[in-house]
């Protein structure tokens, strides 16, 4: 059995806030793009049960948001919801921009009902698969996310697909997720799950009165025979890890969380919450429809999951009849749950030296009760808590310079400082962990409560911003502090945190 609730702590790291300029190839010339994203909530039936959900311009997922490297993005969020919101766009660095990282009562107040607020930052060098996501209490899980894909104009593997396809994963409640945060000890499964927000479900198993249909749909992907795609996937779940495949196609892993890799010949990719991969499928079957699946990784799961239903979508071929059941054709390859792609594999494509560490920290994560008998989580024995009326960052400007143990907060005043952090889990569920403004070189994982630091891979390691410490195991990771801001680092799975407004002068303009 899995715990879900949340560690946060935050990196605070201040000099002079710089804006870098793109280094584009190419002749590339960087763009303003103006999104408009109105937050609302909006009844939809995503798998034929009818529920409300929080939606970005009324769409669930949300609208994709597609610009260039060295783009200028300015996110104008019309807040519509009939509470508080904050959007976070996950991936992207932040540099010279900290206050638009979209963290409540880090980087800023919440955006209060009604109001309007825009998000302006560059994109100089996140070429890759991304999301936005509301970073507000549990509303992405209510459906207010989409992708944000930066293109690369420099793409060192443009010439080898024809197409690209988006593939978002999530799990799916029937419920709103504030309930099943105030239950958050006794894991919510998930009702369904969904393949860019399609699936079927049998409403039999809907409670009496609700509104269902069966066989809404499910996701269809059209290939053309011999053609190659680069399918960017995105696990936007709230809890759940996934193996996604397609029956009888190979795919080469070449991105994970924005960083090139070398090609990597997979079956079954294992997906943990937040996490985006790309792969390239060549469509080298004969003409016909094929299964995509999304399996829940149910070890990782409680054992009342045993039930859950493989998410599918269908491959269809042109030239394929349109009708037709796909075959059920599924790898068979064994991989170890709850575990990311053993990171040792994902090889960057560009062989980078790595600093040595000149600063190194150790968390224990433990989960248990606070002094009022509520189950939280803890990082060395202290729970976040935001002050929901003086964002840290508006703290930083003002001078102060002193923070509540309960802020979990780590200063660090020096540029380039080279940071090493072990995770230690003594908790039994994985935990995927995500840090905002950076990226980390994974150095290694495994289980048990020592770091083995034979095991460290500082030789040419992976970099990228969301990665699983196991269960009852540890995480080295290992970042360079060089861009000033305040930023988080903490576990994806849904959150226990509650809010309310703060006054309107915490805004900055
Ligand atoms: C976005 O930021 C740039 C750089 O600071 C500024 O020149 C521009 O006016 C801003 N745009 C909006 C709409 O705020
Ligand atoms: C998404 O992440 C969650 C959380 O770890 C994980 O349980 C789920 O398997 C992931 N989804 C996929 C498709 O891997
Ligand atoms: C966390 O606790 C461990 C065990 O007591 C200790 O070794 C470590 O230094 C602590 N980490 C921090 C950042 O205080
Ligand atoms: C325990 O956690 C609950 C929920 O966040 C909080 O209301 C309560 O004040 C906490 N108790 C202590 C002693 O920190």
């Amino acid at each position: 059995m899995t715990f879900y609730g949340i560690f946060f702590f935050y990196i605070i790291f201040w000099t002079a806030v710089v804006s870098p300029t793109p280094i584009l190839k190419r002749g590339y010339k960087p763009k303003t793009n103006t999104i408009d994203l109105t937050i609302e909530k909006v009844t939809l039936a995503p798998d034929g049960f009818t529920r409300q959900l929080s939606t970005v311009n009324g769409q669930y997922p949300g609208p994709t948001i597609e610009v260039n490297k060295g783009d200028r993005i300015l996110m104008k969020i019309r807040n519509k919801l009939g509470e508080p919101t904050a959007i976070h766009a996950h991936g992207m660095l932040q540099r010279g921009t900290p206050w638009y990282d979209g963290v409540p009562w880090m980087a800023q107040c919440v955006i209060p009902d009604d109001y309007e607020f825009t998000y302006n930052f560059t994109v100089p060098e996140e070429a890759g698969t991304h999301w936005y996501h509301a970073h507000e209490t549990l509303q992405y899980v209510d459906g207010a996310f989409g992708a944000l894909i930066v293109h690369d104009p420099d793409d060192p593997y443009k010439s080898e697909y024809d197409e690209e396809i988006i593939v978002m994963l999530n799990d799916y409640h029937h419920t709103n997720a504030q309930p099943l945060l105030k239950e958050f000890l006794t894991p919510e499964i998930p009702d369904n799950g969904l393949i860019n927000g399609k699936n079927n479900f049998d409403c039999s198993k809907a409670p009496s009165g609700s509104k269902c249909v069966d066989n809404a749909g499910l996701a269809k992907f059209e290939f053309v025979k011999n053609k190659k795609y680069r399918l960017r996937i995105i696990n936007t779940s709230a809890f759940s890890a996934f193996f996604f495949s397609i029956d009888k196609h190979e795919m080469e892993v070449i991105e994970a969380d924005g960083s090139y890799t070398k090609r990597n010949k997979i079956n079954r990719l294992p997906i943990n919450v937040a996490q985006r991969y790309s792969v390239i499928v060549t469509a080298n079957q004969p003409v016909d429809n094929y299964i995509m699946r999304s399996e829940f990784q149910k070890k990782c799961m409680p054992d009342a999951a045993a039930n859950l239903p493989i998410i599918k979508a269908i491959v269809h071929y042109e030239g394929a009849p349109n009708d037709a059941e796909p075959k059920d054709n599924p790898w068979s390859d064994s991989l170890a749950e709850c575990v990311d792609l053993d990171h040792k594999t994902l090889q960057p494509l560009k062989e980078e030296k790595i600093p040595e560490a000149t600063k190194k920290f150790e968390f224990e994560i433990e989960f248990h009760k606070n002094k009022t008998g509520i189950v939280k989580a803890f990082l060395n024995g202290s729970s976040y808590i935001p002050d929901i009326n003086f964002p840290t960052l508006d703290k930083i400007f003002k001078g102060k310079s002193s923070y509540e143990r309960s802020a979990n907060a780590y200063v660090f005043d020096k540029d380039g400082e080279v940071v090493d952090l072990y995770f230690i889990n003594y908790d039994e569920g994985d935990h995927p962990f995500h840090i905002h403004g950076y990226q980390f070189w994974v150095l290694g994982t495994g289980d048990g409560d020592k770091v083995n630091k034979d095991e460290l891979n500082t030789n040419n390691p992976i970099k990228r911003d969301t990665a699983t410490i196991p269960g009852s195991g540890w995480m080295a990771i290992r970042f360079v502090s060089d861009n000033p801001g305040v930023w988080g680092i903490h576990c994806h799975m849904i959150c226990y945190r509650s809010f309310r407004f703060c006054s309107l002068y915490c805004f900055f303009f």
